[in-house]
């Protein structure tokens, strides 16, 4: 078993995770809020952007294997070197599909 550092960038917030603990649940345990829902890889609310390190995550079923390398779903992730995290950032996919259902409600409005 091996310990290693987790920073979260922007908070400067760092907790200590066992590689065989999910960074989800050590957030938990330590009081940090860490945004989640369901808990088993699927939602992505729980999404974090990988600035440095590596994580294995086998079940995190709602990344492509692609986002896999840049993100990190929380709930799923299990550290395999010190990590720094910046919570709350998702995949493109998602960011654009929220901008398109955005950008669809201004534009119904402005045709108002
Ligand atoms: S809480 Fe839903 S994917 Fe992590």
């Amino acid at each position: 078993m091996a310990v290693y550092t987790v920073e979260f960038v922007g908070t400067g917030e760092t907790i200590e995770v066992e590689d065989t603990d999910t960074i989800l649940s050590r957030c938990l345990d330590e009081g940090i809020a860490q945004e989640y829902s369901c808990r088993v890889g699927m939602c992505l609310a729980c999404s974090a952007k990988i600035i440095d390190g590596e994580v294995t995550q086998p079940a995190a079923r709602g990344l492509t294997d692609k986002e896999k390398e840049n993100y990190a779903l929380t709930c799923m992730a299990r550290p395999q070197s010190d990590l720094k995290l910046d919570r709350g950032k998702y995949p493109p996919s998602i960011e654009a599909e929220a901008a398109v259902e955005a950008g669809a409600g201004d534009e119904a409005a402005a045709d108002d």
